[in-house]
């Protein structure tokens, strides 16, 4: 296939329109950095913000983020530069809104609408007291974690402090408290069994596979009595697929900078959240069903009884 000349045009041209998307939206982010470092320092003014934000001066984000532009992201998920900056999470959002044509991120997020749908059916008596977003990006699915429980104090994680200061200053001109925090997902600070609920979003396909156990563990660490943990991602299995189709899959770790893509497809999750901690009979590894325009997104769900 790398020497057929019909996939060679068609893998250049899907390169290209990657780096395009890029360069349309950094132009416009890095001219207007500093009015975007401006203005989140307005709405996140201590007089009037909701939630919150913990940066942590001593915290290296792993070299799996920091070694990669993922996705061709310039700087990639960690960039930081400087006093404010929110470079990150605006690139972020406006490259996943290019990218996804509008749909999935943003206000028009689907992914969080899915699983809080699955949710209702699954556990129609869960009312979350604390929630955990683990790897929250620009907050696009952490906030409707907090319209949809407005009783609940809802945490947020991240690695990259530019993507943090962008989500903070996005939660807070939506009117929502979310409290950020500078953490890995597979070592976070927080007590034993403080949380009720947790949640990824397309972050599994986004870590190597000892920060993805990792992450399932400290899920079984955090998760209270009762709770439920649900990790979302792309409908991306390789087992059971044409070697051909595998191939094709493939693109995006040989061409998009994705190092861990494969990595995800080849993961079996089941046994990994046994691993964690879960019952066997207290996992459910499989798709949530596709609405009109969404993917049939896949989740890694867990929970502990009563
Ligand atoms: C695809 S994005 C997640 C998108 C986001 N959850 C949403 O719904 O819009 C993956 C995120 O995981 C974060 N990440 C990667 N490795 C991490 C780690 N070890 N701990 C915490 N966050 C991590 C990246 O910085 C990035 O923001």
């Amino acid at each position: 296939m790398q020497a057929d000349p019909a996939y060679r045009s068609w893998s250049s041209l899907a390169r290209a329109a990657q780096e395009q998307m890029w360069i349309a939206v950094g132009d416009t982010i890095f001219r207007e950095r500093a009015r975007l470092a401006a203005t989140a320092t307005r709405l996140t003014h201590p007089s009037t913000r909701r939630g919150s934000l913990s940066l942590d001066p001593q915290f290296t984000p792993p070299r799996g983020v920091t070694s990669v532009d993922i996705h061709l992201q310039p700087g990639g998920y960690a960039l930081d530069l400087g006093e404010g900056d929110c470079s990150a999470g605006a690139l972020y959002e406006s490259g996943g809104n290019l990218y996804a044509f509008g749909q999935g991120i943003s206000r028009t997020d689907s992914k969080a609408a899915h699983v809080q749908r699955f949710l209702r059916e699954r556990f129609p008596r869960l009312q979350p007291k604390r929630i955990l977003d683990m790897g929250c990006s620009a907050g696009s699915a952490s906030v409707p974690y907090a319209e949809a429980f407005p009783e609940a104090e809802v945490h947020a994680i991240d690695v990259g402090s530019g993507m943090l200061r962008y989500a903070h200053a996005r939660a807070e001109s939506l009117g929502v408290a979310v409290h950020f925090h500078q953490m890995d997902v597979a070592h976070t600070s927080f007590e034993d069994e403080s949380f009720d609920l947790i949640v990824s979003h397309n972050v599994m396909h986004e870590i190597s596979a000892p920060t993805r156990r990792g992450m399932l563990r400290e899920s079984r660490r955090l998760l209270r009595p009762g709770g439920v943990c649900v990790h979302q991602d792309v409908p991306l299995r390789f087992q059971g697929l044409s070697e051909f189709r595998k191939f094709e899959m493939s693109w995006d770790t040989l061409n998009n900078n994705e190092p861990y893509w494969e990595v995800y497809a080849n993961a079996d999750l089941q046994p990994e959240l046994r691993a964690a901690g879960f019952a066997e009979d207290c996992i459910h590894v499989g798709s949530l069903p596709a609405t009109q325009g969404s993917l049939p997104w896949f989740v890694a769900c867990a929970w502990r009884p009563e």
